[in-house]
């Protein structure tokens, strides 16, 4: 039952997560239009989006591929009705959403050529099985695409005071959820241990240069500070620490990064 079940992502309906999401997808999208391409994304490609969310991505997608389809797949219902009014709007009518986890879809198998899943699998308890799950709907030589982040990445120069509390807090709090926050590192083992072959693992640096600082705070510490538990660090403790992270990134000269893991497979013939 889908009801039943939970996962580390929770965006409480607040507009400030689902506007960082927006944010996250327009500011990235160069450079993950970019990696789609370079690893033979094709146009007349059907495209499953795992996790899919508000839908930013599946949409984008859309146009990378004028003659196949994209399906999205999310857990949430009003995800996905966002996800689904964004279609209608740009008259998508090649893009559709089904509300199912992502470790059991209602999908045949080899019914799709490209699966992509996109800050997902930080949230999910068996990453294996959702990636072994993507292997069984793409068809024998397709691609399995996951994108996702590491915290062991986040560096700030000069450091501000709370950040390393902040990061062990939020690790800590998204694990307890049934979350990874450190899980970069581990997608070629993921990908191996799902059955993909010619595991291939980019990492791509997301910096303060690159998008700005705001931007930076909001993309890389915003979902941290949902996932905080209250006995951990208190909200004035977190609130204080983004103060931090703000004024030392506005001294001159600072700089802040994290590192963004794109990691490719293909489903053995
Ligand atoms: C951080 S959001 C990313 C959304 C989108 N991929 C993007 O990059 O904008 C994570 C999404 O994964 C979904 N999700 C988390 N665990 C899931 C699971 N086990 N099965 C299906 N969807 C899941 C959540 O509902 C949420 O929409």
């Amino acid at each position: 039952m889908l009801e039943d079940q939970v996962h580390s992502y929770d965006h409480g309906g607040d507009p400030v997560e689902l506007g960082r999401l927006s944010l996250q997808a327009d500011v990235a999208w160069a450079m993950e239009r970019a990696q789609l391409l370079s690893v033979g994304l094709k146009p007349t490609d059907r495209v499953l989006d795992v996790g899919c969310g508000p839908g930013h991505l599946s949409c984008r997608i859309a146009e990378l591929v004028p003659e196949g389809s994209v399906t999205g797949v999310d857990t949430d219902p009003n995800l996905l009705a966002s996800a689904r009014r964004s279609a209608a709007k740009l008259g998508l009518d090649r893009v559709s959403f089904e509300r199912s986890w992502a470790d059991g879809m209602p999908l045949d198998t080899a019914s799709a050529d490209f699966a992509y899943a996109r800050f997902l699998l930080q949230h999910v308890g068996q990453p294996v099985d959702v990636i072994r799950e993507m292997g069984r709907v793409i068809r024998p030589g397709g691609t399995v695409m996951v994108v996702d982040t590491d915290d062991g990445g986040i560096l700030v120069h000069p450091e501000p005071s709370g950040l390393k509390e902040l990061l062990e807090a939020s690790q800590a709090g998204q694990a307890a959820q049934g979350g990874d926050r450190l899980i970069g590192r581990k997608l070629a083992h993921h990908m191996t241990a799902a059955g993909l072959e010619d595991v291939q693992v980019q990492v791509v640096p997301f910096t303060s240069s690159l998008v700005g600082t705001e931007a930076w705070i909001q993309i890389c510490l915003g979902f941290k500070t949902r996932v905080v538990e209250d006995d951990a660090l208190s909200v004035d403790r977190v609130r204080s620490t983004l103060d931090a992270v703000r004024r030392a990134l506005q001294q001159p000269g600072a700089f802040a990064q994290t590192l963004v893991y794109v990691a490719t497979g293909t489903v053995p013939r």
